[in-house]
């Protein structure tokens, strides 16, 4: 990683003023033009000298324009001749549906520090002239990374109401080109995080979740590179994601004059926030960045951000300096017993699984009330004594001395009708009067904006992790939104659920982490429902699909790989699922699997005593390979939807050891040969393939490639490169 000199610098005078900020690479600078409005002025490679960026002039004049020109506002609001999209939508008290933000002041903090590393920051105030608005927009870099995290906050320092109908976090100005490609993540249930790709025409196009969870059916991530010019090793790609696990926006809008902007938060639809005098409304964080090495980097930009600034830093021994702790190889029953959980067939495959090196045992849905289906006892959170006499304590204690870890799953926003929680409380989920509720999996939505729905979760969840000696919490969320109703809210507040919820989650999640430090927690969501960077700082993982399908893994991975870091993505090696009915090799399997954090899913019972013994030495070789897998440098080298030879690497951040998977789908006319060219190597080193003679240089791999040979469908291939000894040791 280069040098990160990172600075925030200003220039030109205190009324119109011009901001530089820097990273490693990266520069982004926008300031104040002759009006007052904030012009973006530029966004990419770092050049040369201040005067290099030019001013904040606006983008040029039209008619049926603004006549001071067309902008490229920084933070547009909602007035004037502002046709564009705007960050910031507002009405105030005497009905005036204009807002107008205007410079103000700034401040800059340039000895903001995270641990020991420097993240300078700014702030900009902007405001109303007429009505008391002010707009706080901040900007913090982080300069190892080319990446820089933007926020807003507005404060209302008025004396009557404003109501505020769209408040993004962010709008991003790339350069105007020719014309860009736009990359998103869209899924579904069970096919989460594949890959879209698309010229971006003229016009506008919205990309969101109105679930009222991150979603499958896209992820809050972008990318775009200038015509489709980029690849995975070299192009300028400027990216960026969302750190929100609610409702979502992104718009993205090419107008006919060149400017390409995206802008995002969180969503309008539905929304409205009563901001009265004296309140302030954060929105969430929106990080965006710039590669110019391709999509390779901007992945490893983020994986880098992701591990080092927002993923919970390791509580005990297991971590490594600023890294996360190293997730631990698990075992969960629940395509193998499903609800049906025992203390017998838990300690049954506890033991089987413990014989193949498990470190952390999850036992999943159904250990609670009388949740013996999906049907009844959500909500009902005292253990099911029929299953478990004498509560989980013994399974605990046999878990332990197997030598594993105990994990648990919850669902904590949801409840079954059939419950004694919503015999109780049937306001407590969201509704509307005359309208029926709509269950999905039969269940409803706790409405958690609520705040004694929060201590009830917070109550129960607290009791649970006090009384047992639990190291790990899969917390799941089965169904998206529907009648958004909140019948008792304060008057003028009944939209805000849609945030309230998501911050009623975070605060839940924050207070059980800051008393339980030592609990890992996994957001999962029906699969990949719930990643994203807003839930992040408070889960060491996360579920990736309930789609076990080792090849399908492929793709799903693929695309969550180009936006969160592998180190936190869990799947599991599993029997066939009924999906596709694909029977798959153990090794195909395991390799697929162990491209992140592992799991294992199977029926242990079912597998021989040879399958037993290759499992186990995937394991153990796992952990050995962990370091690089999880905390060290991913490269796609072959994508799944274009080759026939899909193949990943990873470099351990010292560059003493990589690994290579391979997943040839299916040889035909003979032997699949290829010459991979690997990635990440020190060029002037030397390395050794899985122990193999002669040493080949890292140039040589890189260049010339790596010959390989696969033959058959579906199979797999795992290679070990290290470093020889004598070999230079890479520069920091
Ligand atoms: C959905 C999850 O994705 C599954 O892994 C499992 O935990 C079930 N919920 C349990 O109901």
């Amino acid at each position: 990683m280069p040098d990160a000199p990172a600075a925030i610098e200003h220039s030109g005078s205190q009324e119109k003023p011009l901001w530089i900020l820097t990273t490693a690479r990266m520069a982004y600078v926008f300031g104040v033009d002759a009006h007052g409005y904030l012009q973006h002025i530029y966004w990419g490679p770092k050049l040369l000298a201040t005067t290099d960026y030019g001013d904040a002039q606006p983008f040029g004049s039209w008619g049926h324009e603004r006549p001071a020109g067309i902008s490229a506002e920084e933070f547009p609001a909602w007035g004037d001749l502002n046709f564009n999209e705007p960050c910031l939508k507002a009405t105030y008290s005497d009905g005036v549906r204009n807002a107008l933000l205007q410079y103000d002041s700034f401040e800059i903090d340039a000895n903001g520090l995270d641990g020991e590393q420097a993240r300078p920051s700014l702030a900009v105030h902007l405001r109303d002239p007429h009505y008391g608005l002010r707009a706080t927009l901040h900007y913090r870099v982080v300069p190892e990374c080319d990446i820089i995290e933007r926020s807003a906050v507005l404060h209302n320092e008025s004396d009557e109401s404003i109501r505020v109908e769209r408040i993004f976090s962010a709008a991003w100005h790339v350069p105007p080109r020719d014309g860009y490609r736009l990359k998103t993540l869209a899924g579904k249930w069970s096919g989460e995080f594949q890959v879209q790709e698309a010229i971006v025409p003229v016009g506008k196009q919205r990309i969101e979740s109105r679930r009222g969870l991150t979603g499958f059916n896209a992820s809050p991530w972008f990318a775009l590179d200038a015509n489709g010019s980029a690849d995975e090793q070299q192009g300028e790609v400027w990216f960026g994601t969302l750190a929100h696990s609610g409702n979502w926006a992104f718009a993205l809008e090419r107008t006919i004059h060149g400017q390409v902007t995206l802008s995002g938060g969180v969503n309008d639809f539905d929304f409205e926030w009563l901001l009265k005098p004296g309140e302030r409304f954060e929105t969430p964080t929106f990080v965006g960045g710039y590669s110019g090495a391709g999509y390779g980097r901007a992945s490893r930009l983020l994986h880098d951000y992701q591990r080092q600034h927002v993923l919970p830093r390791a509580q005990n021994g297991s971590g490594n300096g600023d890294a996360p702790a190293l997730r631990p190889v698990l075992y969960n029953s629940w395509y193998v017993t499903g609800f049906d959980v025992t203390l017998e067939n838990q300690m049954r495959a506890a033991r089987r699984a413990a014989e193949l090196g498990v470190e952390l045992f999850v036992v999943d849905d159904g250990w609670f009330g009388r949740r013996n289906d999906d049907r009844a006892g959500l909500g009902d959170w005292h253990v099911n004594p029929e299953k478990f006499p004498r509560g989980l304590a013994p399974l605990i204690e046999g878990i332990n001395e197997l030598g594993m870890g105990f994990g648990l799953w919850v669902e904590p926003e949801m409840v079954n009708p059939d419950s004694d929680l919503y015999r109780a409380h049937p306001d407590w989920v969201y509704h509307f009067p005359n309208r029926p509720r709509s269950e999905l999996r039969s269940q409803l939505v706790l409405n958690l904006a609520r705040e004694d729905v929060q201590a009830f979760v917070l109550g129960f969840m607290d009791e649970l992790l006090s009384e047992n000696k639990i190291d790990f919490i899969k917390w799941d969320m089965n169904r998206p939104f529907s009648e958004p109703g909140w019948p008792d809210a304060p008057s003028g507040r009944e939209r805000e659920l849609w945030v309230r919820h998501v911050r009623g989650l975070y605060r839940v999640l924050g207070e059980l982490r800051r008393r339980h430090p030592a609990v890992a927690f996994e957001s999962c969501a029906s699969g990949g429902g719930r990643i994203d960077l807003g839930i992040m700082p408070f889960v060491e993982q996360f579920w990736m699909s309930d789609n076990t399908d080792a090849f399908d893994d492929l793709f799903i991975q693929e695309g969550y790989s180009m936006a969160f870091t592998l180190a936190a993505k869990m799947a599991w090696v599993t029997d066939p699922l009924a999906l596709n009915g694909r029977v798959l090799s153990l090794a195909y399997r395991f390799h697929s699997a162990m491209t992140g954090a592992l799991g294992i899913g199977a029926n242990l019972f079912h597998w021989t005593d040879a399958e037993m013994a290759e499992a186990a030495a995937f394991v153990e070789r796992y952990k050995a390979l962990r370091p690089t897998i999880q905390l060290g440098d991913f490269y796609r080298l072959r994508s799944p939807r274009h080759s026939p030879l899909a193949a990943q690497q990873f470099v351990h951040k010292d560059g003493h050891e990589s690994v290579v998977f391979l997943f040839l789908h299916a040889s035909t006319f003979g032997p699949y040969r290829a010459r991979l060219q690997l990635q990440g190597l020190e060029p002037d080193a030397f390395y050794r393939v899985d122990n193999s003679e002669p040493l080949i240089s890292g140039r040589a791999l890189m260049r010339r490639g790596l010959d390989v040979a696969l033959k058959g469908d579906f199979v797999s291939q795992m290679m070990h490169i290290v470093r020889a000894d004598d070999s230079p040791i890479a520069p920091d």
